[in-house]
């Protein structure tokens, strides 16, 4: 028998693709919405095609699944259905990434995005008490001509978009090659995250910090390899996000007990559990955080170190940060008196 999990505690998601939310009866059901046929004949053909060597192959499902994301009203199902789940595994402030290039590319407009992704955004927290925004990812493995034009295009949408982050294909698509789109990010006043060190070496994480000016690093777990990395992360306490239950379907861990997390929290690390993708994975934020915890013995206050370092690597402002730093607390104690 499994042991009994301890309840969510509050946590902020910071490590989320909006289209890695799609869960396979959305895709069948966008799809018919759309009269779009999948290459995959039905439900049982598409779960099966769920099993992952490496990241690429990971994408090239992904990318195909977009597919069925068409009108506004696509993308707002999808977040809906994204922010409901995440709202019952315990978050309660979201920075979800969106990959607009996968759209645009296929002639969605821009506007149908962020139009369909801001309606459900728009209406979360007063139904599920949870607050959220975007952070655009650029395609590091398509033209970082594309990233740069795509940075002004997001004025109009600053009340949604927080910041900007770099994701796809990693290995042979180094940070630098953005340079010239994160300093444009910046002169618009957009944080700044990009994924490093997740199949890439750790020279990506480093070229993330000095060449793009990160503010959080998606991954990082392939930092531990270089001890003067680790030591500068920890020194500025520079966040990173991981993913453990992506991590051991794109095989970039051999499995859950072998899972750097546990180091990464012993070498004082400012460490968050996040889901990445989590309708491919096998689970959303909770979902990681109870499988990593069992996996790897996590304690309580592991646990609480966890959530509270999650609002603090958040791009909230200083006020928010601390009222649900608060709620953590409460609800780590109460979890500890068994009520
Ligand atoms: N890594 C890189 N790019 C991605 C991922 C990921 O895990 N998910 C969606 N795009
Ligand atoms: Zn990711």
């Amino acid at each position: 028998m499994t042991p009994p999990q301890p309840p969510p505690l509050p946590t902020a998601e910071l490590h989320v693709h909006i289209e890695g939310t799609l869960e396979p009866e959305l895709a069948f059901r966008l799809a018919a919405r759309n009269r779009i046929a999948l290459r995959h004949a039905d439900l049982d053909a598409l779960r099966r095609a769920y099993a992952f060597r490496d990241l690429q192959s990971f994408l090239d499902l992904y990318y195909e699944l977009t597919a069925v994301l068409q009108r506004p009203e696509d993308f707002t199902d999808l977040a809906e259905a994204y922010l409901a789940r995440a709202a019952a595994q315990g978050v309660r402030h979201a920075e979800v990434f969106v990959d607009p290039q996968a759209h645009t590319s296929r002639g969605v407009p821009l506007e149908v995005v962020f139009e369909g992704l801001g309606a459900a955004f728009a209406t979360a927290e007063q139904r599920y008490g949870l607050t959220s925004q975007l952070i655009v990812c650029f395609l590091r493995d398509r033209d970082p001509a594309e990233a740069e034009a795509l940075v002004p295009r997001l004025r109009p949408y600053r009340d949604l978009v927080v910041g900007v982050g770099l994701d796809s294909a990693e290995v042979g698509h180094p940070p630098e090659l953005f340079e010239r789109a994160y300093a444009l990010a910046a002169d618009e006043g957009l944080h700044r995250v990009a994924h490093a060190g997740e199949e890439g070496p750790p020279s990506y994480v480093w070229s993330a910090l000095d060449r793009l000016g990160v503010e959080r690093v998606d991954h990082g777990i392939r930092s531990l390899e270089d001890p003067a990395l680790v030591a500068r992360l920890r020194a500025e306490q520079l966040p990173l996000t991981v993913c453990p239950l992506s991590n051991v379907a794109l095989r970039c861990v051999p499995d859950l007990t072998a899972h750097p997390l546990r180091r990464m929290l012993a070498a004082e690390l400012a460490v968050t559990v996040n889901s990445d993708d989590p309708a491919y994975f096998g689970g959303y934020l909770h979902d990681n955080t109870a499988a990593v915890t069992a996996a790897l013995g996590l304690t309580p206050g592991e646990r609480q170190r966890l959530a509270e370092n999650s609002f603090r690597a958040s791009f909230l402002p200083a006020a928010d940060k601390e009222r649900h730093l608060v709620a953590v607390a409460a609800a780590a104690r109460a979890t500890a008196s068994g009520a």
